[in-house]
């Protein structure tokens, strides 16, 4: 294909002719289209994409300058650069209107064969540089185009990512949110069904309503405050000084009727002088899910029940907490995966193997302490017991 398009209008067949046989012998890369009056010209130009337009001035119908005028006034074809190229109209005057109209030469004949070439191959050659420039300057654009659509993808993805784990951070909260309130519903359950019982069978007493309805309205109030632990990603928990056998002693208050229900004993061996600033609340949780589990282990065995919990401060002078049972312990296999999300050993029904994930990460992570589960043997009143024992490392302040 040709690389420029030149529109030769002129309405004398020779010079038409004439002006063939120059751009056919002198110029390799133009094709030449013809047009023999103004009226033609313009159609031509509608349909075909025109580099240069070589416009005869004198002609019947459109002349040259109306033509010219007709092509500036249409955008599409406002930019093709137009040489007049006349015998008839040499007057100066006649150029000036040439170039007022917009067109870039006004040639007068007779003119040289080889003068005509030259000055088109000028044209030509500016014409090319231009196109490539625009070929440049389109590639440009495009690139520029697909980077901004990458951007935007990529965008799309951040956005869509964080959406994600925003729904699997939400996921898991309800997760735990879930499992803390297993053991209260169940609680309060069992309190109800309780009192209706004892109701139906006319045995119910002041004294058992009356701690039963406060047990209830305790363990709502866990529930509550559940919630507000866990409430949302940015919720924190406000730093508290606290003393440490209060709040030991509030978790095991939490849980005293199914302590109570199982025959287990709990021993407590307190360092009441313990004042730490962390987080009670989340305290309370995690100690919480630890009396839970003994429990849980505890009622498999038939010999006496008990859960040890101590405090004391160690020889880094950080805060110490053990919870000790005489359940047994864990598996020495089982050992190193009890802090896994999900790793339960219990049927469906009693546990989901959230209890010491949650814990960890809340000693770990919002306490700044450490928590180790480990299996012991030890003596109580000169009988030899195996149980697993749970170690909470906390500093007194954080
Ligand atoms: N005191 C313990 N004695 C024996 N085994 C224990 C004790 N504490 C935990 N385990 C073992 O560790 C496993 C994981 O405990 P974890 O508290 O994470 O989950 P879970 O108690 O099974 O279920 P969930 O706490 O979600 O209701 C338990 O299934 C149990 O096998
Ligand atoms: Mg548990």
């Amino acid at each position: 294909m040709k690389e420029i398009k030149i529109l030769a209008v002129d309405d004398i067949e020779a010079n038409r002719v004439s002006l063939q046989y120059l751009i056919q012998e002198y110029l390799d890369n133009v094709e030449l289209i013809l047009a023999s009056s103004g009226e033609e010209a313009l159609k031509i130009t509608y349909k075909e994409k025109i580099d240069i337009i070589i416009l005869d001035v004198q002609m019947p119908g459109l002349d040259g300058f109306d033509t010219a005028k007709y092509l500036k006034s249409n955008p599409r074809t406002q930019n093709i650069p137009i040489i007049f190229l006349t015998a008839a109209f040499k007057r100066e005057e006649f150029q000036q209107k040439g170039f007022q109209i917009g067109a870039i030469d006004y040639l007068t004949k007779p003119i040289e064969d080889h003068q005509l070439i030259n000055k088109l191959n000028l044209y030509i050659e500016v014409i090319i540089k231009n196109k490539q420039l625009q070929a440049v300057n389109d590639n440009l654009y495009k690139a520029l185009q697909k980077e901004i659509e990458l951007k935007e993808q990529i965008q799309k993805q951040q956005l869509e990512l964080i959406e994600q784990s925003k729904m699997a951070a939400l996921g898991e909260m309800i997760g735990n949110i879930a499992h803390q309130w297993r053991q209260p519903l169940s609680l309060i359950s069992t309190c109800a069904s309780g009192i209706k019982l004892n109701f139906e069978l006319g045995i119910a007493k002041d004294k058992e309503v009356k701690a039963s309805m406060e047990n209830i309205m305790n363990t709502t109030k866990e529930l509550s405050e559940t919630i507000d632990n866990f409430r949302d990603l940015s919720y924190k928990e406000k730093l508290a000084k606290f003393n440490l056998s209060k709040i030991i002693n509030k978790a095991i208050k939490a849980r005293e009727h199914l302590i109570k229900d199982n025959n287990i004993e709990i021993i407590t061996n307190l360092d009441n002088s313990i004042e730490l600033t962390n987080l009670p609340n989340s305290l309370v949780q995690a100690l919480i899910n630890l009396i839970h589990n003994s429990k849980d282990a505890l009622e498999k065995i038939d010999s006496k029940r008990y859960i040890f919990i101590d405090s004391y401060i160690n020889k880094e002078n950080l805060i110490e907490i053990t919870i000790t049972d005489n359940a047994g312990g864990i598996k020495t296999n089982y050992l190193n995966k009890v802090f896994e999300p999900y790793f339960t050993t219990k049927h469906q029904a009693h546990g989901i193997g959230l209890g010491l994930n949650i814990t960890y990460k809340v000693i770990n992570d919002s306490m700044s302490g450490k928590i180790k589960i480990k299996n012991s043997k030890f003596t109580y009143q000169e009988t030899e017991y195996e149980g697993a024992c749970v170690t909470i490392t906390l500093p007194f302040k954080i």
